[in-house]
C-alpha cells in the first residue's frame, strides 16, 4: 500500500478535473519538519487554475478533504499537511508486510520480459580489479531489482578473452615465463608477466610487433597459440569462479569476446552493406560525426577485429537470442563513450531497439587520489581484500559474541558482505578512495550493521518464543517510534521502483539503513518483551522488520546471518 494513492484520491474528489490524479500525487511531498504531519500537498499550481491564492485553496481543501487514511488535515500558509491515521494505516501495512513475504514490494511492469545485464566481465590474464568487483556487484543488485519488477535478468558476463593483449602475453610467456612458475601461481605470474611486457617494451620496440603478429596467429587458429590461450583463460577462470563463489553471485552466460570471433564477419557485411563502412588510413570505420563522436573504429588495417567489433556482434546476438525489453551494460564511467558509439552504430544501421540499450556507468575506486593501473603492476588484489575484511569481521566476533556457532561462516558473511554493502551504498557515480580500513569499520552505515539489526531483531522473537505471525491479526500501533518504522516499511515498495527507475541500488542501501535506524530507536524506546496490550502487535513489527531487512539485503547480495 503506497499511501499517497488513498490521499491524492480524496484531494482529487475535492478538485475535480481542474488537476490529474497522477499529477497530484506527483505533487505530494514529505514536509521538511516532522510536525508538520507525513504529507504535504502544495497549492501553488492550483493558484492559476482556480483564480485563488494558495492560503484560500490550502485552506479550503484542509476542511473539506476526508477519507479513512487520513486523521487530520491542516493549512499552513500554502500547504494542506496531512497527518495519517496512523491505525488504519499500520494496520495494513503490517499486514501487508507478513501476508506478502518475500514477494513484498514486487512488481509486474516487466511482464516476464528479459533483461541481459553485461556485468562483472573481468580480463582473462589479469587479476580481477575492484572496478570489476563494483561492476559484478552492481550487475548482481540490479539483476534482482528487474526481477522485482518482473523481468527476467540475464547475467552475462562478457569475459575479455580476446585481443591483442594475449599477443603481447604470449611473447612475454615464451621469453620470461615457464611452465612450472604459471601452474604455481596463475594470475600473478601472468600479471608479472604482462608488466614485464610493457616495461621493456619501452626500449624495445620490436616486442610490439611480435605481440601483434603472435596475436594474428592466435586469430588465425595456430595450434600453439590457442593452446596458450586455453591455458591462460583456464587459469584464470578458476581464480574468477573463487571470487564469485564467495560473493554467491552465479552467471547465466560466460559468452565472452573470444565467442563472437565467428560472428563478426556478419557485422562487417551488413555494414557494408548498409554502406556505413568508409576507409581511413586503411582501417575499416563508421563516421559517426553527426553524432558528436569520433569514428567507431570497426576493423584495423590489417585485418584485426576491435573491441567494438566484438560488441555489436554480442549486441546482435543479444536481441535475437533475447528479444531482450533493455539491456544493460554495467561497465565503468571510462567506456562511456564506447557505449555512446556502440549505440548510435546499431542506430544507424536502422534499429529501433538501440535505444533499449543502457550503459549503467559508475564511478571509479582510486587509491590515495590515484588510479590503480594493471599494466604498472598497481593493483588491489581482490581476494586479499575479501580475506582482509573476514578476519576484521572475526576479530569482532570474538569480542562481541565469543560463544557464537559457526563462527567461521558468520565471519565470512559479515566480511564479505561489508565489501559489497560498501561498494553499493553510495550513489554509483560517486568516485571513492579505497581503503581498506574504511571498508570495514562496523559502525555507523555499514552492511555489518544492517546485518546485526536484524539478527538481534531475531533474537527478540526467539526471546519471545514466537517466530511466525499470522496476517490476519488486528495491528494497531500509533507510537511515535513504531510510525517511523511503519512508515519506512510502506516505502520500500516505491523504494524498488525507484532503484529501478534510476538503476541505482544505492537507494535499496539507503532503506536499509534507515529502516536498520528506526528499528534501533524503536527497541530502545518501546519495551516490546513487557506485558502489555500491545505486545503481540510490537512483536509482529519485529517480525515484520526482519522480513524487510533480509529482503533488502538479500536484492543487495548481502547474506543475512541469523545470529551475529
Ligand atoms: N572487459 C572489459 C574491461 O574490463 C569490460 C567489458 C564490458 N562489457 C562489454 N560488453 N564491453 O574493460
Amino acid at each position: 500500500m503506497d499511501y499517497h494513492y488513498p490521499i491524492a484520491e480524496a484531494l482529487q474528489e475535492q478538485l475535480g478535473d481542474a488537476i490529474t490524479f497522477e499529477q497530484i500525487k506527483s505533487l505530494l511531498e514529505k514536509p521538511k519538519l516532522a510536525e508538520h504531519g507525513d504529507l504535504a500537498f502544495p497549492a501553488f499550481q492550483l493558484a492559476r487554475i482556480l483564480r485563488k491564492s494558495p492560503v484560500q485553496i490550502a485552506q479550503e481543501l484542509a476542511g473539506k478533504v476526508s477519507s479513512p487514511y487520513i486523521e487530520k488535515a491542516v493549512a499552513v500558509g500554502p500547504y494542506v499537511n496531512f497527518s495519517l491515521d496512523r491505525t488504519h494505516v499500520g494496520r495494513e501495512v503490517l499486514n501487508e508486510v507478513i501476508r506478502e513475504g518475500e514477494a513484498y514490494g514486487n512488481h509486474s511492469l516487466g511482464n516476464g520480459r528479459n533483461v541481459p545485464i553485461d556485468m562483472s566481465s573481468p580480463n582473462i590474464a589479469k587479476p580481477m580489479s575492484m572496478g570489476h568487483l563494483r561492476s559484478t556487484v552492481i550487475g548482481n543488485a540490479l539483476a534482482n531489482i528487474v526481477q522485482k519488477m518482473d523481468y527476467k535478468p540475464i547475467k552475462i558476463n562478457h569475459l575479455g578473452d580476446w585481443g591483442t593483449q594475449f599477443g603481447k602475453l604470449i611473447v612475454a610467456y615464451k621469453k620470461w615465463g615457464t611452465e612450472e612458475a604459471v601452474r604455481a601461481n596463475p594470475i600473478q605470474e601472468l600479471l608479472r608477466l604482462y608488466v614485464e611486457f610493457h616495461e621493456q617494451a619501452e626500449t624495445n620496440h620490436e616486442l610490439e610487433d611480435e605481440a601483434r603478429h603472435w596475436f594474428k596467429r592466435l586469430e588465425d587458429g595456430d595450434e600453439e597459440a590457442t593452446r596458450l590461450w586455453e591455458w591462460f583463460k583456464n587459469e584464470s577462470l578458476k581464480e574468477f569462479q573463487r571470487v564469485y563463489d564467495r560473493l554467491h553471485i552465479e552467471f547465466d552466460s560466460y559468452h565472452g569476446e573470444a565467442f563472437y570471433n565467428d560472428k563478426m564477419d556478419e557485422v562487417v557485411d551488413l555494414l557494408k552493406e548498409k554502406e556505413l563502412l568508409t576507409t581511413d588510413h586503411g582501417a575499416q570505420i563508421v563516421d559517426l560525426e553527426k553524432y558528436d563522436l569520433n569514428p567507431a573504429l570497426i576493423k584495423k588495417s590489417d585485418g584485426a577485429t576491435l573491441y567494438m567489433t566484438r560488441d555489436l556482434a554480442a549486441a546482435l546476438y543479444r536481441k535475437k537470442t533475447y528479444d531482450f525489453a533493455l539491456s544493460l551494460y554495467v561497465v565503468g564511467n571510462e567506456q562511456s563513450n564506447h557505449f555512446k558509439q556502440l549505440k548510435a552504430v546499431l542506430t544507424e544501421m536502422g534499429y529501433d531497439w538501440a535505444q533499449d540499450i543502457q550503459h549503467i556507468p559508475f564511478g571509479l575506486i582510486t587509491q590515495g587520489g590515484k588510479k590503480l593501473s594493471t599494466r604498472k603492476g598497481k593493483v588491489v588484489l581482490l581476494e586479499e581484500v575479501l580475506n582482509e575484511a573476514v578476519s576484521q569481521a572475526k576479530e569482532q566476533i570474538e569480542e562481541k559474541n565469543p560463544h557464537l556457532k559457526n563462527k567461521e561462516d558468520v565471519a565470512e558473511q559479515v566480511g564479505v558482505g561489508a565489501v559489497v554493502f560498501h561498494d553499493l551504498k553510495n550513489d554509483r557515480l560517486n568516485n571513492f578512495d579505497f581503503t581498506i580500513k574504511e571498508v570495514v569499520q562496523f559502525e555507523g552505515e555499514t552492511g555489518p550493521y544492517v546485518q546485526y539489526t536484524r539478527a538481534r531483531a531475531l533474537s527478540i522473537l526467539r526471546k519471545a518464543g514466537q517466530t511466525s505471525f499470522d496476517p490476519s491479526d488486528a495491528y494497531a500501533l500509533t507510537d511515535e517510534y513504531s510510525w517511523e518504522v511503519i512508515k519506512l516499511l510502506q516505502e520500500f515498495p516505491s523504494t524498488v521502483q525507484r532503484a529501478f527507475e534510476r538503476f541505482e541500488p544505492s537507494v535499496l542501501a539507503k532503506h536499509a539503513l534507515n529502516l536498520s535506524q528506526a528499528f534501533n530507536k524503536f527497541y530502545t524506546n518501546v519495551r516490546v518483551l513487557e506485558e502489555h496490550p500491545e505486545k503481540q502487535t510490537r512483536l509482529a513489527l519485529v517480525y515484520a522488520v526482519t522480513q524487510n531487512l533480509k529482503e533488502d539485503l538479500r536484492i543487495l547480495g548481502v547474506q543475512a546471518p541469523e545470529e551475529m
